[in-house]
């Protein structure tokens, strides 16, 4: 007991000097305290941090002095390159493809290339420096390592077979995806959303049923049942449709139940009712009667914005357009999403974004 004690004690004191030691070097010039002081190391040579100090930033910043052409690239490709990647990038056996893909990202098949999927030219000229060819990493010169990220642009249809890129023009380029990027907005968007205490009890006013599992067709229909067969939306909407005692105008409760359940298709993007923010797509509450692209603090697509300033109105004709075909509506809009499958079905959902989301004034 004791002289584990004693030595805890010894322990304290030859840490406490050692710190002590390594404060009063650092006082006086720490690259001395370094070589003196702990015998540890020694510092960096130039020459060391400038070989670590290759990355090359969307602003340019890194990016050495050099230019180099499409043809001069193509010939460094074919010969270093190609075995893996293809002769147009296209890849051989299960090497990644370099190019192609464009178009293809909310699809069912998307392909990642440089030319669909990276933001910045400036990653491409970091990569292949970096990184390639495959097995011979920083083989190239500054200049072939240009000629080849020309190279890489011509396949992938972003410049002429004269292009020559160089330190000078590097920033000119735009890359074809740039613009699908944009700043983390979580802080402003979700933090809100999960920053919050919970509400564990009591948390709604009144509580009223307002859809059945039996219309948004999530019950099942097994053999042999008797019973009432789940309504699809669609015949929900057929249903609605057939001419019956108007009793309250107002939409459809059916119709609005059969929209509920459509906008699972919607949820992962959107939300609408009370207390809905902004996510991936803006939040949907007094949509209808407003202008494209209106709802405050969404960063919308250029496509989104010019149809607002057109004076464009979210109305049952514009709405059904846009949920049945959105690429083709509102052509360059981000949202990526196919569409509704019918008529019913978008009817169902402008009745539903209504009755969830109110309407502007
Ligand atoms: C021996 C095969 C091989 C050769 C030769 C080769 N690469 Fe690669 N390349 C790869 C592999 C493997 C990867 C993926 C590496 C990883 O994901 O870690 C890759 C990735 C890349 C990528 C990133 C692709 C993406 O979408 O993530 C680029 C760009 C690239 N290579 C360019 C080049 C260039 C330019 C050359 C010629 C200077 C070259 N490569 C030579 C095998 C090769
Ligand atoms: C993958 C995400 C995603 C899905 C799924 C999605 N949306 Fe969108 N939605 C967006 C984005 C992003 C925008 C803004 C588009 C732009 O700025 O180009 C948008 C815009 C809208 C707008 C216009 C809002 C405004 O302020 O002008 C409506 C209405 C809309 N979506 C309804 C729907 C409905 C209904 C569904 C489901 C049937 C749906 N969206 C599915 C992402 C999505």
């Amino acid at each position: 007991m004791l002289k584990s004690a004693k030595m805890m004690k010894n322990l304290t004191l030859s840490t406490a000097l050692v710190v002590l030691g390594a404060g009063f070097a650092v006082a006086e010039t720490p690259a001395q305290s370094r070589d003196g002081g702990f015998g540890l190391g020694r510092t960096a040579l130039p020459e060391e941090i400038a070989a670590w100090d290759i990355d090359i930033r969307p602003d340019g910043l890194g990016l050495p002095v050099g230019s180099g052409d499409v043809y001069t690239g193509e010939e460094l490709y074919i010969d270093n390159c190609a075995a893996c990647h293809g002769d147009f990038g296209e890849a051989v056996g299960r090497w990644p493809v370099l190019a192609g893909g464009r178009g293809t990202l909310d699809g069912e098949d998307p392909h990642k290339t440089i030319g669909s999927y990276w933001p910045y030219l400036s990653t491409v000229w970091d990569y292949v420096h970096r990184a390639m060819p495959y097995g011979g990493a920083q083989s190239l010169s500054d200049d072939e390592v240009y000629a080849i990220t020309a190279y890489l642009m011509y396949l992938n249809d972003m410049v002429d077979d004269d292009f020559e890129l160089s330190n000078e023009n590097f920033l000119e380029v735009a890359m074809p995806n740039e613009t699908a990027f944009f700043m983390d907005d979580r802080a402003s968007t979700e933090y809100t959303v999960f920053a919050g205490e919970p509400c564990m009890e009591n948390c709604a006013e009144s509580v009223s049923i307002t859809a059945r599992a039996t219309v948004l067709s999530v019950t099942p229909e097994t053999e042999g049942d008797t019973g009432a067969a789940a309504v699809t939306p669609a015949a929900v909407v057929e249903e609605a449709a057939a001419p019956e005692p108007a009793v309250a105008a107002g939409p459809d409760p059916a119709l609005v139940a059969a929209g509920e359940g459509l906008f699972r298709q919607c949820a992962s993007c959107h939300q609408i009712g009370e207390g809905a923010v902004n996510r991936t797509g803006p939040q949907l509450n007094n949509t209808y009667g407003a202008p494209v692209g209106s709802h405050e603090g969404f960063r919308y697509s250029p496509a989104f914005q010019q149809a607002g300033e057109s004076g464009m109105i979210w109305d049952d004709e514009t709405l059904t357009a846009f949920l049945l075909d959105p690429r083709g509506y509102i052509q360059g809009n981000r949202m990526a999403f196919r569409g509704l499958r019918s008529e019913e079905d978008a009817a169902a959902m402008v009745a539903y974004i209504r009755a969830a989301g109110g309407e502007a004034k």
